[in-house]
């Protein structure tokens, strides 16, 4: 971890470098993510979740023997995952979905001593406890995997009750490798400080989890869908953003540490919302979107001049997920369905670094009367 001073300034952590990474980079300046290699552009859309875990874990993209390989490990992770659902109480019946993948997760061991067994494993849970709680949410029965399907389809399968078209299935594709890492995140930082400690993958994981749930990092999509669904029509964006800005409210999907430009992830996604749209599948929700994008840009670069403040990865994300039929509870948990194959590459490369992450922090408590205080 580079060394720096602690003021009120930094107390965010901005531009401290805490890891050599070979998984990702985030370019704020230029709007730019590189992937092991590739631009999110060149990821996202044209190579599967299952191509771009391999990719994260082995350093490169797969052949097709090697796609099949892990293909049929992910199919057999999420079996494994399914079966181990009774033992793991009430946590598919609680009422939030990052808190029931926390509760879920945690009940895991891990039993493989290779550690890219260990992510798929994890990666196939989460997609599998992320739709078993969805199911239980509606009173239903979850729904047990098709090994033989790919990772997204068989997801998306399981969260609706229903074969889901290609077309959905290619957004959710798109989705989870354009969501899967970025960078020293806030969730990333925090499972590979876990890892940092010896610690098993699980517990890096669910560290992960935990962090990602708050609304300032992977929370915000279910609230920019409420926002859309109050706004309703175009015309009524201008003077509903106004209102939620003098309430001293953050416009959702706005605005990031990093990014100074539009977020790539956003242009990503907001291409695959517009696959689905000439399908027939997106609806009117694009058009809105893309008016209150504009509106909220504009509104805050007036009330935030020296502050670029543009749409997120979260912002299309809402869009993208309710396109393909999954309910606004469920963006968060599928962000983590995507994300957990990035905590996984972390620990893995933490792992390999082995020394533990302890910063250091500045004492700005009272002073025992029994001490010189050092100067
Ligand atoms: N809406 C309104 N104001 C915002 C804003 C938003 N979305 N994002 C930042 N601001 C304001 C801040 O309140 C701050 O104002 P102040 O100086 O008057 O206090 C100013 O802009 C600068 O904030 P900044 O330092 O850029 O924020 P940050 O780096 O601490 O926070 C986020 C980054 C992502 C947490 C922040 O932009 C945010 O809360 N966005 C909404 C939540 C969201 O979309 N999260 C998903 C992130 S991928």
């Amino acid at each position: 971890m580079s060394a720096s001073k602690a003021t009120p300034s930094t107390t965010g952590l901005e531009g401290v470098v805490v890891a050599e990474t070979r998984l990702s980079e985030v370019d704020g300046q230029r709007g730019q993510l590189i992937v092991s290699g590739y631009t999110v552009e060149e990821l996202a859309g044209h190579v599967s979740f299952e191509s771009a875990c391999w990719l994260l874990w082995r350093g490169e993209l797969p052949d097709p023997s090697q796609l099949e390989e892990v293909r049929r490990a992910l199919g057999k992770a999420r079996e494994r995952a399914f079966q181990a659902i009774p033992r793991m109480g009430d946590a598919l019946r609680m009422g939030d979905g990052m808190e029931s993948l926390r509760a879920a997760l945690a009940h895991l061991t891990v039993s493989n001593p290779d550690l890219v067994g260990q992510s798929i494993d994890l990666t196939g849970a989460a997609a599998v406890l992320l739709a078993g709680w969805l199911r239980h949410r509606l009173e239903q029965t979850p729904e047990a995997p098709n090994p033989e399907l790919g990772h997204a389809e068989d997801l998306l399968r399981m969260a609706l009750g229903r074969p889901p078209s290609p077309r959905a299935v290619e957004a959710l594709n798109t989705y989870l490798v354009t969501v899967m890492d970025h960078g020293m995140n806030a969730s990333t930082l925090a499972a590979r400080v876990v890892a940092s400690t010896g610690s098993d993958m699980v517990s890096a994981v669910v560290a992960g989890v935990c962090a990602l749930k708050g609304p300032l990092h992977g929370g915000a999509p279910g609230p920019v869908l409420e926002m859309l669904q109050s706004i309703d029509y175009p015309s009524r964006a201008r003077s509903w953003l106004e209102r939620e800005l003098a309430a001293g409210r953050r416009i959702m999907g706005m605005g990031h540490r990093i990014y100074r430009v539009r977020d790539p992830r956003a242009a990503v996604l907001e291409q695959a919302i517009e696959r689905l749209a000439r399908a027939g599948l997106a609806n009117e929700k694009l058009e809105l979107a893309r008016t209150v994008e504009r509106e909220a840009e504009r509104l805050l670069q007036e009330k935030h001049p020296d502050r670029a403040l543009r749409a997120n990865v979260e912002f299309y994300t809402a869009v993208l997920l309710d396109a393909i039929g999954l309910p606004s509870a469920a963006f968060s948990p599928t962000f983590a369905a995507g994300r957990v194959a990035g905590w996984c590459a972390h620990y893995i490369e933490q792992h390999a670094v082995g020394r533990l992450i302890r910063p250091a922090s500045r004492y700005v408590g009272p002073w025992p009367k029994s001490l010189e205080r050092p100067k």
